[in-house]
């Protein structure tokens, strides 16, 4: 998919089909669109009064011009109402029009800036929205996908018109960060879209690999025999019911040399959880090959810090095993000694996501890390709780909490807070061992984040539970049925914010 972005009039671009825009409830169209109508002896305007076009936002009104203006066709694309118009508003109708040119079958087309003019958008912003919403609306993935009528036509440059050079080069310099973060979800989601018997820990940690290699990153990946020195008894626990073997796998960029601030991004990487012994019921068991979904995030971000290079130091760091029920696998009632010495008694092995972050969480915390994110598809009670509409935040930091939970629904990624009072603390409690790692059924999301605390002292702390965020049942605005790529845009702006506070 190329983008790019001319100086030119819209009403004299010549393009297969070009894209103007409305805000819901306008009457005469302005701006660039205005300019349209005008030429199109106000086409648009009629097509208003008639009622066809309100300007909801994501509708689409196709017009074929007949050589009135050189561009073959206009589309004019609704963006709702104008007080609720943010940049998300922009990737989102940037994606679903996209989709819309697609099945048009329009190789290529033309847009104008949604929002830069009339709407009062930061052009720079509204570039990257377009840059980010373009590219993740058109994604699909085909890799296993062999009849040709899977295959249909794919929308192949999209060019962005505008005016005047300063507003141009602010746009495009948008794009190019828009494409950056873009390609990394892409990665992100193929990652959890691939099939459990791909997408194993050591296909994770190959891709880990060729991130570092293509972006300049310094990789460390440890090994089971590594993993054991370490004294890793919680994640080598989880990897005992598999013959896959576990990867611990860390990427690290230093942006700020000088600087011992070090952020760590850690995610959960099971690349298929079947509960172990205490096994899951088979209905919709495939969706946990996107039990990975926080590592992939992780290597997904990553990638996208190295090309945008902010003036921060970031570890991320994934704890890679398949959850599964071999012979040698871990037992409800077994106690296994983490990394950090504390003991933990399992008393249901599908609880498994916790023990693969002790340890890695405490190794972060050995590494020199000095704030922590961890992203993991925890507990299906995070779906109860938000079902898919936000990813959940716990952490022991507020002010923390807060910067990422701003980042994240800024970059149209939801975030929502629920409470870590002490008595949650309660339902972890073991006759047997340090903790134990499941509670009861009350407050499940927040007993697992409480059972995190326990491994990261008091390093500020921020946990993400995308268990309800990680998959889309449907292709709606940028997300495509699948995986999204949730949070790996959230984590590469909270890298470039933090960059910035200092
Ligand atoms: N990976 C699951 C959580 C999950 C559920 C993610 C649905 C995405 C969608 C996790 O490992 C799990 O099985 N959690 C258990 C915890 C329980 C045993 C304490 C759960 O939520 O049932
Ligand atoms: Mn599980
Ligand atoms: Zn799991």
């Amino acid at each position: 998919m190329k983008i790019r972005v001319v100086r030119n009039d819209v009403a004299s671009i010549k393009t297969p089909a070009l894209v103007v825009n409305l805000f819901d409830g306008v009457k005469k169209p302005g701006g660039a669109t205005g300019a349209v109508d005008k030429a199109l002896d106000g086409a648009i305007s009629q097509l208003i009064k008639d009622g066809e076009i309100k300007g909801k936002k994501g509708e689409t009104t196709l017009i074929h011009t007949f050589g009135k203006i050189p561009a073959a066709r206009v589309i004019v694309l609704g963006l709702g109402k104008r007080e609720s118009f943010t940049s998300n508003t922009v990737r989102e109708v940037a994606a679903s029009s996209s989709r819309y040119l697609r099945r048009l079958g329009v190789a290529k087309a033309a847009t104008i800036a949604h929002g830069a003019g009339v709407g009062g958008l930061d052009p720079l912003e509204c570039g990257q929205a377009i840059g980010e919403g373009t590219i993740l609306g058109l994604y699909r993935f085909k890799t296993y996908l062999t009849k040709s009528e899977d295959n249909e036509s794919e929308l192949a440059e999209l060019q962005i018109v505008e005016k005047t050079a300063k507003n141009a080069s602010l746009i495009r310099k948008g794009v190019e960060k828009g494409r950056i973060l873009a390609e990394a979800v892409l990665l992100a989601r193929d990652m959890v879209n691939e099939p459990p018997n791909v997408m194993t820990p050591t296909r994770m940690s190959e891709i880990a690999s060729d991130v570092a290699e293509e972006n300049g990153l310094e990789l460390k990946v440890l090994d089971k025999g590594e993993m054991e020195e370490l004294g890793m008894g919680a994640l080598l626990g989880v990897a005992r019911g598999s013959v896959q073997p576990p990867k611990l796998i860390m990427l690290s960029y230093k942006g700020a040399p000088d600087s011992n601030e070090n952020l760590g991004i850690i995610g959960k990487g099971i690349t298929f959880d079947t509960g172990g012994i205490s096994l899951k019921p088979p209905g919709g068991m495939e969706d946990m090959k996107g039990d990975m979904a926080g590592g992939a995030s992780v290597i997904a971000s990553m990638k996208a810090i190295a090309q945008l290079k902010p003036r921060i130091n970031v570890t991320g760091i994934v704890g890679a095993t398949e959850n599964m029920p071999g012979g040698n696998a871990q037992r409800p009632g077994d106690v296994v000694r983490s990394m950090s010495g504390k003991t933990i008694e399992i008393i249901n092995t599908d609880a498994e996501g916790r023990l693969v972050l002790a340890d890695a969480l405490h190794y972060a915390r050995q590494q020199g890390v000095t704030r922590i994110v961890d992203i993991a598809t925890l507990t299906g009670a995070m779906v109860v709780a938000l079902g898919h509409a936000a990813s959940g935040l716990m952490g022991n930091n507020q002010e923390f909490a807060d910067q990422v939970i701003a980042v994240g629904n800024d970059s149209g990624e939801r975030i929502w807070q629920l409470p870590m009072y002490d008595d949650y603390k309660e339902e972890i409690k073991s006759n047997v061992a340090d903790v134990k790692n499941s509670g009861g059924r009350p407050a499940g999301s927040i007993s697992a984040a409480q059972f995190l605390s326990e491994f990261v002292d008091d390093t500020p702390w921020a946990h993400l539970d995308i268990a309800g965020t990680y998959l889309s049942k449907s292709d709606k605005g940028y997300l495509v049925k699948g995986g999204t790529g949730v949070p790996t845009r959230t984590l590469v702006n909270l890298a470039i914010t933090l960059a910035d506070d200092d």
